[in-house]
């Protein structure tokens, strides 16, 4: 487990910046943290390291916006997901289990769709700081885990 904290939401940017370089197609990250924790803040970031160049909007009414970047990028908040037909309408294990990376907000919305193999991130905090758990939930992630903290700041 690897855990980082932030004083501010460029510093959460920052951070999810060299996570998202160290991202590979099929990976599946969870953003799991309460309303206003910093997901979307977090996601902005992941999605920069994955070459990504637009401006990231919250896919809050949307569900999934789409990006190109040195590889496809889902990025996903279920918040408004009440059943998991709405899910499958949409094509989300498509999403998935393609070759694309997937960010996902509110992952527990999933209910049964749940991917058993993902990076799964928790973040919360008061004011501006935050604190983000990093968990992998894959054994293809514990390598990335472990470049991570060695680029952490050792203070974390
Ligand atoms: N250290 C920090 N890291 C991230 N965001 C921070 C931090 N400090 C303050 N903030 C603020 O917290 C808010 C986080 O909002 P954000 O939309 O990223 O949250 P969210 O978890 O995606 O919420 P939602 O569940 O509504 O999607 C922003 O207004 C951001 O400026
Ligand atoms: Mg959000």
């Amino acid at each position: 487990m690897l855990k980082i904290k932030t004083s501010n939401p460029e510093e959460t940017f920052e951070f999810g910046k060299k996570l998202g370089n160290k991202l590979n197609p099929g990976d599946i990250v969870c953003l799991q943290g309460d309303l206003g924790a910093g997901k979307t803040s977090l996601a902005k970031g992941i999605c920069a390291g994955l070459g990504v160049t637009v401006d990231i909007t919250s896919p809050t009414y949307t569900i999934v916006n789409e990006y190109r970047g040195r590889m496809r990028v889902n990025h996903m908040d279920l918040y408004r997901i009440s059943k998991e037909q709405q899910l499958t309408d949409i094509g989300f294990e498509d999403y998935i289990y393609g070759d694309g990376v997937s960010i996902i907000e509110w992952p527990d919305k999933s209910g049964t769709l749940m991917p058993d193999n993902y990076l799964d991130i928790n973040m919360k905090g008061q004011g501006n700081d935050r604190e983000i758990r990093i968990i992998p939930q894959a054994n293809k992630f514990i390598g990335l885990i472990t470049e991570l903290k060695k680029d952490a700041d050792p203070i974390n």
